[in-house]
Parts: structure tokens; C-alpha cells; sequence
């Protein structure tokens, strides 16, 4: 019944596909990306589609249609993305795989917002799907700036490509940023539900794609002795770090608009914190999943203005040296405000108010131009009672228990113990898995896992409309202190190369913690 009911929307499961048996699988369909001439096309979205093929994970028949502006044929689009897979993906560029991949691109040469170019491009889908057996399916990927979405979405329902044919979807995928606070992001949402269903609606945090944040779950409830310990009575407090080497690059005008919290903390260490903190879900669902989540956003404790100046630090870089290398200030990069009061780096504080995390601090710090580059989680525990091993004159340190979303992936506990010899010497040590040793592949790029999902139908790992909204509610908080006009709270600056401005450690300091260092 089950299988019956889901045959025209989720394919059933291959029992004999290993490691996917309980997962739907991707089906045929026509990939359409607009804004197909821009940066994400060929250095993410290709090349991931590319090595879903090189890995033989391609649904039986697809179809990838760029939509841009600029004049091209098919032949020269494809010629432009074999160069940039030889550059971008991640395996290489095999001849034989790239021969049959290149059969399956397109492109569609069309304003944004001409009506003739929805029309044709509706002829050639149902053509595509004839000659190739695309079963009328459609993935939307609208990788543009935000102010385009309205048009093009528009412009798809007005040539009906918003709406599947009887046993065929139409979905969207929708990239960030999602809204720069939350009355942009209601209207965002409003503009792509008004032409798409919110369960046809798949929007990119790239991060719930990697590897090693789709494993904090399994290793939370996968595993018997973690749980137990999962809460305020253990856990003294947890950190979740990222930083970068890079600076703004060549995106100086979108991150003079955006800046650390809306870029990264927003969305990407958001869900992190989610995943981290989040109840077990009655199932592993999509909407279960994102249900308890979405908890977990909803219970943060808003800031106050007094919140705001106390917990959270806002920093930019000066000039200093990364790797050896002189880099320039923040405020000489390439069409950056020579006054720009925009942070590269931040440090908060975060409450989570229920009852599992009442008291225990979540320490969330980004940073671009720092000593190197890495993300991870760190959750402290509690220190041992001060008798025996631990006294108040002779502390050990905690055990910490290391989640490493990025380089080297993988999960380390630190604990102490007993150096070999006659006299009783405690050191720390690592128990440390490495993704790499253990399982001897590479992990797969996080569009790849993604576009996979959205050609399945499964929306877990992408940001449902009430996450979404949740987020920029807490984050408006911090954002409206930093930007009211008396008194705000004052910019730390740091130099390139440093770990972050002295502020963000007497963040800390105030609660007796330090920084991990990465
Ligand atoms: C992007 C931000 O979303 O994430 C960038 O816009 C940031 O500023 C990037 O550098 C980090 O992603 P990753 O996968 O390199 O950690």
C-alpha cells in the first residue's frame, strides 16, 4: 500500500543498492540552472553532477539544461565545463565518463525575464523527455542573486513549468543567500511558495551536505553511551568553530552587505548547533527531523541590546601575514568601504533555553584571515569530581569529544591518563578517528549528496521555510544592536594571520574557558 501510494512521487527503495536501502533514489529528470554562466555552475554544480556520474550514481536519464544570458551553443557551453572540471572536480576528468557526461548538457540561451525563453525552454524539456526518457521531471536550480528569483520564478509559472504533469514533479532548489534578516526572508518564502509547494521547495545550507554534519546524528543515535551523557548535567559547554585563511576574495560588494553573521553563522553554524543540540526525531524523516531542529532554533535565547554588547564580539581584519604571505586590511580589498564597519569574524555566546541545555553555553565563533583553516565541534564535558586523580591543586583537563567537519574529518575523544612508570603522571590523549584511514575514500563533495537528494525527493539535509525564518529572528536581534545609531557596539580588529581580536577570548575568559585552538 505504502509503495503504492508513493509510486508517482518517491521511487522505492533498491534493496540491493548497499548502504542506500532505506533511502528513495534519485529518478531521471532535467536538471534546468539558471545563472548557468556563474561561478557555482562550474565550480560546484557540474562538477558534482559529473562525479555522480564518474561514481555510476546518475539516475538511468538525465538532462542538465543551463540557462544564462550570455550567447552560447550547446558545444561551446560544454567545451567551457570539460575545462572547468579539469579544474574543479574533485576525481579529475576521465575521458570515457566525460564522453557520455557530455552528451547530457544543454544550454538555453534567454533573458531572465523573457517570456519566449520559459516557452521554448518548456518545448525543448518535453522534448528532452522523449528523446531521453526524462519522465516529465524537473529540477529548478536558481543560482542567481535573490533579487532575480521573483522574475524567474514568475516567469516559470507563466509557461506552466511549475506544475508536473500527472506521475512527474517540478521542483525548485534554491541557493543562498536566503534573505538578509527575517521580513526578507518571509518575502522570499512568499515569492517561491506562491509558485512552488514548500515540499517541492529545496534550499541550499551546503554544510547539512557534508559528510561529517549528516554524521553528528549517527553518531548521537547511532550509539548507546553518547546520549546518556547529552545534557546539562555533563556537558559543561560546547564550541563550534570555523575559520578560513581566505579573505572576501572578489566577493568585496556581497560581503560588505552580508558580513560573518549573515554569511556563515545564519545559516551554516546554525544548523550545526542544531544537529549538536537537537531531541532525538520520532524517524528519520525529512519534517521529524526539521521539527526538532526547528525546536532547537525557536529556543534561543533572544538578545537584548545589553545581550548583545556583553555576548557577542564583532571583529575585521587588518593587514598582517597568512602562511608566510602578506595579505591587505579588510578595508582595501577590491570594492570594500574604505569605513566599512563589516565584520570578517565573530564570537557569541549562545543560550539554549529548554530543559536538556539549561545552563551549558554554546561558544559559536567564525572567522576569515586566520591562521588556518578547519571547522569542528567541540563539546567539553564536565571536569571529574576534585578528589583522587583531579584536585583543586593538580587539575586535569576535561574530556572533550571533537566532531572535525572539515579538513582531515573525523571524531576525537580526549581523555586522560596514566603515563607508563613507577610514579603515577596523568596526561591527556586522544582517541581519534579519521575518516580518511577508516573508510579509505574520499568523501563526496556536499552538492553532490545534495542534488542527489533533491532528484529523490528527500528534503532532510535542506532548510525548511520555519528554520529559515528562525534563524534570521535570532540573528535580526544581534544585527539591529550592532547597526542602531548611538552607541553601537564597537568593531575588534584583528591582524590576518592572528586567531581573532583579544575580545573574543575574554569572551571566554569571563566563564573561565579558553578557545580551542585548531
Ligand atoms: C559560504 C560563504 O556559504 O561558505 C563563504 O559564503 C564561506 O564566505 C563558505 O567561505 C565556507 O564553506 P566551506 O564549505 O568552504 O566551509
Amino acid at each position: 500500500m505504502f509503495a503504492a501510494l508513493n509510486a508517482t512521487t518517491t521511487p522505492t527503495a533498491n534493496p540491493l543498492r548497499e548502504g542506500l536501502s532505506n533511502r528513495p533514489l534519485p529518478q531521471s529528470c532535467s536538471v534546468v540552472i539558471f545563472g548557468a554562466s556563474g561561478d557555482l555552475t562550474y565550480r560546484k554544480l557540474i562538477p558534482a553532477i559529473y562525479n555522480i556520474a564518474a561514481d555510476g550514481d546518475l539516475p538511468a536519464a538525465l538532462s542538465v539544461v543551463g540557462f544564462a544570458r550570455r550567447e552560447k551553443t550547446d558545444e561551446s557551453f560544454r567545451k567551457e565545463l570539460q575545462d572547468a572540471l579539469k579544474k574543479f572536480s574533485r576525481s579529475g576528468l576521465n575521458d570515457e565518463v566525460w564522453k557520455s557526461f557530455a552528451d547530457r548538457l544543454f544550454y538555453h540561451c534567454s533573458e531572465f525575464g523573457d517570456a519566449n525563453g520559459y516557452k521554448t525552454l518548456a518545448e525543448r524539456l518535453d522534448k528532452l523527455d522523449e528523446e531521453r526518457g526524462t519522465r516529465g521531471n524537473r529540477l529548478f536550480y536558481l543560482s542567481v542573486a535573490p533579487s532575480e528569483f521573483e522574475g524567474i520564478l514568475n516567469q516559470l509559472a507563466a509557461a506552466g513549468l511549475n506544475k508536473a504533469r500527472e506521475g512527474s514533479w517540478a521542483r525548485v532548489i534554491v541557493e543562498k543567500p536566503f534573505g538578509t534578516d527575517l521580513p526578507s526572508a518571509q518575502e522570499l518564502n512568499t515569492v517561491v511558495n506562491r509558485v512552488f509547494e514548500e515540499q517541492d521547495t529545496y534550499r541550499i545550507d551546503h554544510y547539512l551536505g557534508k559528510e561529517t554534519a549528516q554524521n553528528i546524528m549517527v553518531l548521537r543515535f547511532a550509539n548507546a553511551i553518547f546520549e546518556p551523557l547529552w545534557n546539562y548535567r555533563y556537558i559543561d559547554h560546547v564550541q563550534i568553530t570555523a575559520c578560513e585563511p581566505l579573505g572576501v576574495e572578489a566577493r568585496g560588494p556581497y560581503y560588505e552587505s552580508a558580513g560573518a553573521m549573515r554569511d556563515m553563522v545564519q545559516n551554516h553554524l546554525l544548523q550545526l548547533l542544531s544537529l549538536t543540540a537537537m531531541e532525538p526525531p520520532t524517524d528519520l524523516g525529512a519534517d521529524s527531523i526539521r521539527d526538532e531542529k526547528v525546536k532547537v532554533i525557536r529556543s534561543l535565547r533572544p538578545m537584548s541590546e545589553e545581550d548583545v554588547a556583553k555576548n557577542v564580539v564583532r571583529g575585521q581584519y587588518t593587514a598582517g601575514a597568512i602562511g608566510g604571505q602578506e595579505v591587505k586590511d579588510y578595508r582595501s580589498e577590491d570594492r570594500v568601504n574604505p569605513q566599512s564597519m563589516t565584520e570578517t569574524y565573530v564570537a557569541l555566546k549562545v543560550n539554549i533555553d529548554n530543559w536538556r541545555w539549561e545552563g551549558v553555553p554554546f561558544y559559536i565563533r567564525m572567522g576569515k584571515r586566520l591562521p588556518k583553516g578547519g571547522t569542528e565541534i567541540a563539546v567539553q564535558f564536565k571536569s571529574a569530581p576534585s578528589v583522587l586523580f583531579n584536585k583543586p591543586t593538580e587539575p586535569q583537563g576535561p574530556n572533550v569529544l571533537v566532531i572535525r567537519i572539515q579538513p582531515d574529518e573525523g571524531i576525537s575523544l580526549r581523555m586522560q591518563c596514566k603515563m607508563p612508570g613507577a610514579a603515577v603522571r596523568i596526561e591527556p590523549v586522544k582517541m581519534d578517528f579519521h575518516y580518511g584511514t577508516s573508510f579509505g575514500k574520499a568523501s563526496p563533495e556536499a552538492y553532490e549528496r545534495l542534488l542527489l537528494d533533491a532528484m529523490a525527493g528527500d528534503a532532510t539535509l535542506f532548510a525548511r521555510r520555519d528554520e529559515v525564518e528562525g534563524a534570521w529572528t535570532f540573528v535580526d536581534h544581534i544585527e539591529a544592536a550592532w547597526h542602531k545609531s548611538q552607541n553601537p557596539p564597537p568593531l575588534a580588529f584583528y591582524p590576518s594571520g592572528s586567531w581573532g581580536p583579544k575580545e573574543a577570548d575574554d569572551l571566554l575568559a569571563r566563564d573561565g574557558h579558553t578557545w580551542r585552538r585548531l
